[in-house]
């Protein structure tokens, strides 16, 4: 868990905080142009490949971004570039977006016995990374099940639960693609993984494929960032995050949108920091583009799940929102009939 409030020892990275904020300013840290990055994924591949049979193997193959090397300035300083998918990354992706799991974890209690028509004990998240929720759940009592394309952050996952004493149960598969053995009691999927996909075919499919994972009345909780009418009220954000020695400093940014394919490009990065060591990663992602009427329409080809509650990214039970075309950050909550 990152630790929010101890400042890094040894950085000179001014404050860093776990939560999202704007234009965090970054010191100039002295920087060795050296391959952290490269020694931290090298690391991050000692890990087990025991697998449950909860999902299919995906179809398509997985395939990671290649690593462009390069150096870049950062308040003066040359830093090591790599230009990759920061999902190859999952000691970083962990560190800059774990720390944020807390309002995450207790909003989907909150959604379990508020909404539920069944005991929810077991779990599963689609695209679930590094799992950095699946093992809250998992350290306070339920069965966890989650699957992601990416082998390396699902290695990091298993490598984790493994670690607590959990069993891995996190596989590789397409979230368009799985069924699950045994039906689970609630899902989730929180941050706009969704959007990763690219088609309505497949938006369609991973819905079906939800939905019959689930027990009748578990729960589908569902956050995605809508295109709204009018202008967005955030195009970007910065934020800071550190545990122990490692620090970063993450910035996440709407580079276009092409309304017409109804994509979204969308670049992140990190800025490394160790005690020796600075470094920089950027990557790109699309995202496929939802109006708010471009979802429920959606929503409404999957009947085996009922729209049964709106939030937005406050995480706040008791006030639930409407969804309109001015909606941007919305959670939804779906029940399998
Ligand atoms: C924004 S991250 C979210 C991870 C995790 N759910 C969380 O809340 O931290 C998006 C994840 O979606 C995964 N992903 C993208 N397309 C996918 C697909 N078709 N099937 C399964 N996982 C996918 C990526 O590998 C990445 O780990």
């Amino acid at each position: 868990m990152a630790d929010c409030d101890r400042p890094p020892t040894g950085l000179a990275l001014g404050a860093p905080r776990c939560c999202r904020i704007h234009k965090q300013p970054l010191s100039s840290t002295p920087a060795s142009p050296a391959g952290v990055c490269i020694a931290a994924a090298a690391a991050m591949q000692t890990s087990t490949t025991a697998i449950t049979m909860a999902c299919r193997l995906p179809k398509r193959a997985v395939e990671y971004t290649p690593v462009t090397r390069g150096y870049n300035s950062i308040g003066g300083n040359a830093v090591l570039l790599l230009q990759a998918s920061i999902y190859d990354f999952p000691k970083y992706y962990d560190l800059a977006f774990g720390s944020d799991w807390k309002a995450e974890f207790d909003f989907l209690l909150a959604c379990f016995a508020r909404h539920a028509r069944r005991r929810v004990r077991c779990l599963f998240e689609p695209a679930c990374g590094t799992g950095r929720l699946l093992v809250k759940f998992a350290q306070a009592g339920y069965r966890v099940l989650g699957q992601d394309l990416n082998r390396k952050a699902v290695d990091y996952c298993n490598a984790r639960l493994l670690r607590h004493g959990f069993r891995p149960s996190v596989e590789v598969a397409d979230m368009a693609d799985f069924r699950l053995t045994r039906p689970a009691d609630a899902a989730f999927n929180m941050i706009n993984s969704f959007r990763h996909l690219s088609s309505e075919a497949q938006a369609e499919a991973h819905l079906q494929c939800v939905a019959a994972a689930l027990g009748p009345g578990g729960l589908y909780i569902l956050g995605i960032t809508l295109t709204p009418a009018g202008k967005s009220s955030c195009d970007g954000e910065s934020w800071s995050a550190h545990r122990g020695y490692l620090a970063i400093n993450s910035h996440v940014r709407s580079i276009a949108i092409d309304h017409r394919r109804r994509q979204e490009r969308v670049s992140t990065t990190y800025d490394i920091y160790t005690p020796t060591r600075s470094a920089q990663i950027v990557g790109e992602s699309l995202f496929r583009t939802y109006s708010a009427r471009q979802f429920q329409r959606l929503l409404a080809r999957i009947p085996a799940l009922e729209l049964v509650a709106c939030y937005d990214f406050a995480y706040d039970i008791e006030r639930p929102v409407r969804m309109d075309r001015r909606s941007e950050d919305v959670v939804c909550v779906l029940r399998r009939i």
